[in-house]
C-alpha cells in the first residue's frame, strides 16, 4: 500500500521541489497562509490519515531571527515539539529538516552527526532546540541537516549572486566560509529514499566536496559567462546581525550508507542548475 504523506512548508524553496517530485504520490501539501505550524489545531487537523510527515517549514531568515527570537523559536522549536507529540500518538514517521547552523564552524575537519552542536546565532539555536524536542517526544523520525541549499524556487546564495551581478561591475565575496552548495532537487531525491526506507536518527547531507563562497561564485560566473569582477574578502568585512559559521563542511558517510547512488560533487548539480537559469 502507498504511503500517505503530509508535506509541511510545501511552498518554500525545498518544499516546492519535494512537492514536484512526489506529484504522483498520495501527498497533501500545506504552508502559510492557510496552514500555520505554530497553531496546534492546524497541526492536529492536517496530521490525520497519514503515515509520513515531511517538515520543510521553518523560519529561515537568519538575519531577522536575531531580532525576532520569539517567532524563530515558535516555528523552529516549539511547533516541532507539538508535531512530535502528535506524530508519536499516531505512529507517524517524521522526516524533519535541519541545518549546519547548529555548529559554530570552528572545527578543522568535517562535521559528523556525533559532533557536539554549538550554534552561534538565534536561527541555529532555534533549529537545534527543534531537533531536541523532536527527539524528546518521538522515536520514529529522521532529521536531515542540510547546508547552503539552492533551487529554482527560492532566495539563495546563487540567485543573489546572479541578481547582484546585474547591478554591479565588481562584487566582493567571502573566501573564508567553507561548505558545499547543495541542490534542493537532489535533496528532494534523498527525501524520497527516506520515505521508502524510513531510516531513524540524525543525518548530514550536502553535495560532495568543499568550496568557499568565493569559489562557488567564480564557478557560477564562469559557467554563465558573467563579466562582473569577483573580489575575495573576509567575513569580518561584512556587518551582519547574525554570526555565520566559517566551516559548514559535513561528513556524509552515514547518509551515503542509506543512499543507493553516490553523492555527486557539488559542481555537477550546480552546473546543471546554472544551465537552466
Ligand atoms: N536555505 C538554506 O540554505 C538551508 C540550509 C540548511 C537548512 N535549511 C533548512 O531547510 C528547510 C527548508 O528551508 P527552505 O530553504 O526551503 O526555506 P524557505 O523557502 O524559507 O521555506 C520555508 C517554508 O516554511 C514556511 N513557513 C514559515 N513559517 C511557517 C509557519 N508558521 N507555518 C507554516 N509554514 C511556515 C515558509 O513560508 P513563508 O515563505 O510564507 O514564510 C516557507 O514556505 C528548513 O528546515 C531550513 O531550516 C535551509
Amino acid at each position: 500500500m502507498d504511503n500517505k504523506i503530509v508535506l509541511l512548508g510545501g511552498r518554500g524553496m525545498l518544499g516546492t521541489e519535494v512537492a514536484e517530485l512526489f506529484s504522483d504520490a498520495d501527498i497533501k501539501v500545506f504552508d502559510l497562509p492557510d496552514f500555520d505550524i505554530t497553531n496546534e489545531n492546524h497541526l492536529s487537523s492536517v496530521l490525520t490519515d497519514c503515515d509520513i510527515v515531511i517538515n520543510c517549514s521553518a523560519f529561515t531568515d537568519v538575519e531577522k531571527a536575531e531580532s525576532q527570537q520569539d517567532m524563530a523559536f515558535k516555528v523552529n522549536a516549539k511547533a516541532v515539539g507539538s508535531l512530535a507529540k502528535i506524530a508519536h500518538q499516531k505512529n507517524i514517521y517524521v522526516i524533519h529538516i535541519s541545518t549546519d547552523f547548529v555548529f559554530d564552524g570552528n572545527k578543522a575537519g568535517t562535521y559528523a552527526e556525533t559532533d557536539l552542536p554549538k550554534p552561534i546565532n538565534v536561527y541555529g539555536q532555534s533549529k537545534l532546540a527543534g531537533e531536541k524536542l523532536l527527539a524528546q517526544y518521538h522515536n520514529f523520525y529522521s532529521i536531515i541537516r542540510l547546508q547552503w541549499t539552492y533551487g529554482k524556487n527560492g532566495n539563495n546564495f546563487i540567485s543573489k549572486l546572479i541578481s547582484l551581478s546585474k547591478q554591479k561591475s565588481i562584487l566582493k565575496v567571502v573566501n573564508d566560509q567553507f561548505g558545499s552548495p547543495t541542490s534542493t532537487k537532489e535533496t528532494a531525491k534523498v527525501i524520497k529514499e527516506f520515505v521508502a526506507k524510513k531510516p531513524s536518527g540524525l543525518f548530514h547531507y550536502a553535495a560532495a566536496g568543499r568550496a568557499s563562497r568565493y569559489d562557488i561564485a567564480k564557478f557560477a560566473f564562469e559557467k554563465l559567462k558573467i563579466k562582473t569582477e569577483l573580489v575575495a574578502c573576509k567575513t569580518s568585512e561584512f556587518k551582519t546581525a547574525a554570526q555565520r559559521p566559517l566551516n559548514s563542511c559535513f561528513c556524509c558517510d552515514k547518509m551515503q550508507a542509506v543512499l543507493a547512488e553516490p553523492i555527486e560533487p557539488w559542481q555537477n548539480p550546480l552546473g546543471k542548475f546554472l544551465e537552466t537559469t
